[in-house]
């Protein structure tokens, strides 16, 4: 069975589509590690109630992207991870983990990329004033939500739309389209 890390910086409800989609039988992989940047972060709590493995780190304590992807390595290899899914992980990967994971690392993005790349995407669809916006997931590369992409779903924004209600119709679809998305992706590699 495929081992796979998730890294989440934030309440980790994707994280929780992942482990839920593993108890249902429909995603076929060992959730080994969660890596988390955000000591306060509700995904911890999610991966301490499944009994999930987690390393958490503070990127201010360590010289730069290199030495605390270094750490985060060390990490990955002594739970044999074959693949790493992001899921609300709020930094740019670098290559010490690209280098090591390459075409093994896939992201969530809640807009229909190209559009809206970056953080804040929701606000930034509204704000654009767009009829249509939507969920993204595809491979990641050096670049800000640039890498190839494997999957889209589109959202009707209406007038009325909030960020919070168009918030919960992104992680309805997020919920629904990741753990998908992730088994066809390691059945393969
Ligand atoms: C998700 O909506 C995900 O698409 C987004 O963060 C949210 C995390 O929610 N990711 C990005 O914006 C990446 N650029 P969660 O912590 O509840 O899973």
């Amino acid at each position: 069975m495929k081992k796979i890390a998730v890294f989440a910086s934030g309440s980790g409800s994707n994280f929780q589509a992942i482990i839920e989609a593993v108890q249902k039988g429909e995603l076929d992989a060992d959730i080994s590690l969660l890596v988390c940047d955000k000591s306060g972060a509700y995904a911890i709590e999610r991966a301490k109630n499944e009994q999930i493995p987690y390393f958490v780190f503070n990127a201010k304590e360590y010289d730069n992207k290199e030495a605390y992807e270094k750490e985060i390595l060390k990490n990955l290899q002594k739970h044999e991870v074959d693949f790493i899914v992001l899921a609300g992980y709020m930094r740019l990967i670098g290559t010490t983990l690209l280098n090591e994971f390459e075409g093994k690392i896939i992201n969530i993005h809640p807009s229909l990329l190209p559009a809206f790349p970056g953080k804040d995407a929701i606000g930034q669809a509204l704000h654009a004033r767009v009829k249509v916006s939507g969920v993204t997931v595809h491979f990641v590369d050096v670049g800000m939500d640039t890498g190839p992409i494997i999957a889209q779903k589109a959202i009707e924004i209406g007038e009325q739309e909030t960020k919070e209600s168009l918030q919960t119709k992104i992680h309805q679809i997020e919920h629904q389209l990741y753990p998908k998305v992730i088994q066809t992706i390691i059945r393969g590699i």
